[in-house]
């Protein structure tokens, strides 16, 4: 018996990189898998049938698959998608929400129609998906399924959980994401699904626009049982452990798997009050107890 066995799964932006990694490892144990990749550039710019051969891929070696080529960020083809996995499959039961494109430049030189394609396909294409999830598995629990046992993989980045220089459109979607996760985990905890969301790594065609990084790998490029730090396939086991009914358990988090690591990560804490004992602080006095007593430096909240 398959870790995946009997499950349908959705991947979205499966035709290259980390998503066609995903695809290929959920098939390996077992899933049947829609396909989703709208195609195109780097920048989100064109469109052409990448899905197909992630596809061919899956059927090569033994497993089951269907490609579509809509976009993420159309909350019309977001509803297809998910009703592709029930046309085909019969049901949904794993969303990896993947897709994803960089319109990388300094703030003061951010084209805000850049600004927004990153959005629409990151944090609301990523939305967009959910939903029709969430309604196919509501009207399951409706029906009288106590626990779906739906999956929800969402994608965030370190971009996302702590900033990176020229990426403001694409670290606010991902820092979006985070905030979705978790209010989702909430919202659909009851029915049996849980939503998480992964950090992945690797030298994709994403990675390959920063300098000096060289050519990007496609995960097949690599022997399956080799390991390179650099391949995206690396976070792909997580994924497919998470969409398991052996990860029932597991919801809200947010888990990098960088190399050869999987590193659970902790989100924002208190660290340090103060408290103005029953009154209300006075701003020309606040200085002094917030410079003493809660910021030692001038900027600790910066990493560099
Ligand atoms: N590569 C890394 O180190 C890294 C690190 C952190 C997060 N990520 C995230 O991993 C995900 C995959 O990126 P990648 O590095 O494999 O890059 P990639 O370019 O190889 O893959 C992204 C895929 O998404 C598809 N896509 C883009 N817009 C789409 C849309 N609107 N609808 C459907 N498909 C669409 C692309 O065609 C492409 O196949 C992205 O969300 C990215 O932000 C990557």
């Amino acid at each position: 018996m398959g870790l995946l066995d009997d499950k349908v799964a959705l991947v979205t932006g499966a035709g290259h990189g980390i998503g066609r990694g995903h695809a290929l490892e959920l098939a390996k144990h077992g899933a049947k898998v829609v396909v989703n990749d709208l195609g195109g550039s780097v920048r989100g710019e064109g469109q052409d049938q990448a899905a197909d051969e992630t596809v061919a891929l899956i059927e090569k070696a033994g497993g089951t698959a269907v490609a579509d080529y809509g976009d993420v960020s159309d909350h019309a083809d977001a509803a297809a998608m998910v009703q592709r996995a029930v046309t085909e499959f019969g049901q949904l039961d794993v969303l990896v929400n993947n897709a994803g494109i960089v319109r990388d430049a300094v703030i003061w030189n951010m084209v805000d129609t850049d600004f927004d394609a990153v959005i629409r396909v990151h944090l609301k294409g990523t939305w967009s998906t959910c939903h029709h999830a969430a309604v196919h598995w509501r009207g399951r629990a409706k029906s009288g399924e106590a626990d779906v046992g739906g999956r929800i993989i969402n994608t965030t980045s370190g971009a996302g959980l702590g900033g990176n220089f020229g990426q403001s459109s694409y670290a606010a979607a991902k820092a979006g994401i985070v905030g979705l996760t978790q209010t989702l985990a909430l919202e659909l905890h009851k029915i049996g699904v849980t939503v998480n969301a992964v950090g992945p790594s690797g030298l994709t065609r994403i990675t390959a626009t920063m300098p000096g990084m060289g050519e990007a790998f496609e995960p097949n490029d690599i022997a399956e049982d080799d390991y390179h730090p650099m391949d995206p396939s690396n976070s792909s086991p997580l994924v497919a452990w998470l969409a398991s009914d052996q990860a029932a358990h597991v919801t809200g988090h947010v888990i990098r798997s960088i190399e050869d690591r999987i590193i659970w990560m902790q989100g924002w804490k208190e660290r340090r009050v103060v408290s103005a004992n029953g009154k209300r602080w006075d701003a020309a006095s606040l200085g002094s107890i917030l410079s003493q007593e809660v910021f030692e430096t001038r900027a600790p909240g910066m990493r560099f």
